[in-house]
């Protein structure tokens, strides 16, 4: 019998992250299985990636409810059925409303691609880049109904590849994909 903490990964769009943690599930560098994939976005490359790797995929899309409450409830219903513990975002391109975060309380994570609280929101990069710092990064944090806002379980610095987003994006992303997993091996188990 398993005895390993239940995770919901939501993603929206690329899915590398997800399936960084997935991998990491795989070889027990995380202990924890993804019983989930949970997306608002039906044609974003996380679901091939989730099919991929034969991990379930639940489609939600908030226009499809009549309000927010209603979308979230049928959100926390799926979870309940999969006996979700842990949600993780993975560029999951949405707030989450109280309804969610009081049914996970402090039992809801995210990543975000800079030192928060600087950039937060979209385009984190860009941000970045954009106000010339020479540093971002990436941070780890418990989700808040605020927008990449909460208490901020770990940070690593990333330097900036001066007027490229797309190479600070890649540096970033690898970070992401190794903070994250040992982020939430400690946090989790
Ligand atoms: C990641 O860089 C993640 O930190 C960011 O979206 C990207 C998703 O990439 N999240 C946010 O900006 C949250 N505000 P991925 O789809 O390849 O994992």
């Amino acid at each position: 019998m398993s005895a390993k903490p239940k995770i919901a990964v939501f993603a929206s769009g690329n899915g590398s992250n997800f399936e960084a943690l997935a991998k990491a599930c795989q070889t027990e560098e995380l202990g924890a299985e993804i019983v989930l994939m949970v997306t608002d976005k039906p044609d974003a490359y996380v679901c091939n990636r989730a099919q991929e790797m034969a991990i379930p995929i639940a489609t939600f899309q908030p226009k499809k409810f009549e309000s927010s409450t209603a979308f979230e409830r049928a959100v926390l219903k799926s979870l309940s059925e999969a006996k979700v513990e842990w949600i993780v975002l993975a560029g999951y391109m949405r707030l989450l409303g109280k309804t969610i975060i009081d049914a996970y309380p402090s039992k809801i994570v995210n990543i975000h691609p800079s030192l928060l609280p600087s950039f937060p929101g979209k385009d984190a990069v860009k941000q970045a880049i954009q106000h010339g710092v020479k540093v971002t990064g990436v941070t780890v944090h418990l989700v808040d109904e605020g927008m990449d806002t909460g208490p901020i379980i770990a940070q690593q610095a990333v330097e900036v590849v001066v007027g490229s987003i797309q190479q600070t994006t890649e540096a970033i992303h690898i970070v992401e994909h190794e903070l994250y997993k040992k982020t939430l091996a400690e946090f989790i188990s």
